[in-house]
């Protein structure tokens, strides 16, 4: 039997465009909980992509007086094997990208730890399921794409039934995160991501992919037959997924970036 899945709806724009946007749906939610007396869950991400959003956050929070005391956040992953604090860690990312521009307090801000022995790294995973669910699940989960089509770091081969687990890095990802680790070995060769059912279960995901070198992925992303080969095919499936990205990405104009 085929299954047809709907399509993801496109929204073509520029990098700041997409982050406005997308930064102005996050204060709405903010703003409107508030008012209801309740809280915000927020999945996060990592990577050059959501820079601009978390720029537009700052902003918020220090000209517009956005105040995110109801947020509680989970990120997608994390590498394994740094020491708590080590630079290239997410946590650190996190805090000095957004977490300290909008004054999140660190017990609202939750992120897979970097240092977890082995013995402890099924009751890890399993107590970030949930602190996810206690939280009531994620509202709205920002959401990069690697040039392999992992998606936190659900690399080819993540069911679309995995939950928040130890993965080992592709190659090409590994490769990716050279330049930021000074050489590819120096890369971790283990992360813990959230799965792909668990960034499913978010009630709403925007998906943002800049640049010709996302072009080839975000073709296959829209195109492909939805299967484990390319995890963010997966996310065709969802009720309410939205993707941001520039022509560049779209339709391969200009050049890589
Ligand atoms: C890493 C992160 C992903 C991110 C991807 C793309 O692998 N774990 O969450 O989406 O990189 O990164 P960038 O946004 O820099 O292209």
């Amino acid at each position: 039997m085929t299954v047809t899945l709907p399509p993801i709806p496109q929204l073509e724009c520029s990098p700041l465009e997409a982050a406005r946007t997308v930064a102005r749906e996050i204060a709405e939610l903010v703003r409107a909980r508030r008012a209801a007396g309740r809280g915000v869950v927020l999945g996060l991400a990592t990577g050059r992509t959501p820079l601009g959003i978390y720029a537009e956050l700052g902003r918020l929070h220090r000209e517009e007086r956005l105040d995110f005391a109801n947020v509680t956040a989970f990120n997608l992953d994390e590498y394994l094997g740094l020491r708590a604090g080590h630079p290239r860690s997410y946590r650190r990312y996190m805090r000095e990208r957004l977490f300290d521009a909008i004054g999140l307090p660190p017990e609202q801000c939750h992120i897979p730890s970097s240092d977890v022995a082995p013995s402890q790294w099924e009751a890890h995973c399993r107590e970030y399921e949930r602190l996810i669910a206690d939280a009531g699940g994620i509202d709205l989960q920002i959401l990069g794409l690697g040039r392999n089509g992992h998606i936190g770091f659900n690399e080819p081969g993540s069911g679309r039934d995995s939950r928040t687990r130890v993965v080992e890095l592709a190659p090409p990802t590994r490769v990716d995160a050279a330049g930021e680790f000074g050489s590819v070995e120096h890369v971790p060769e283990r992360a813990i991501s959230m799965g792909v059912a668990t960034i499913l279960a978010a009630r709403r995901i925007r998906l943002l992919a800049f640049g010709a070198a996302k072009h080839e992925i975000v073709t296959r992303t829209l195109t492909a037959p939805p299967s484990s080969d390319t995890p963010a095919t997966f996310l065709r499936g969802h009720p309410d997924v939205r993707l941001y990205a520039d022509a560049a990405a779209l339709r391969g104009e200009g050049s890589p970036s």
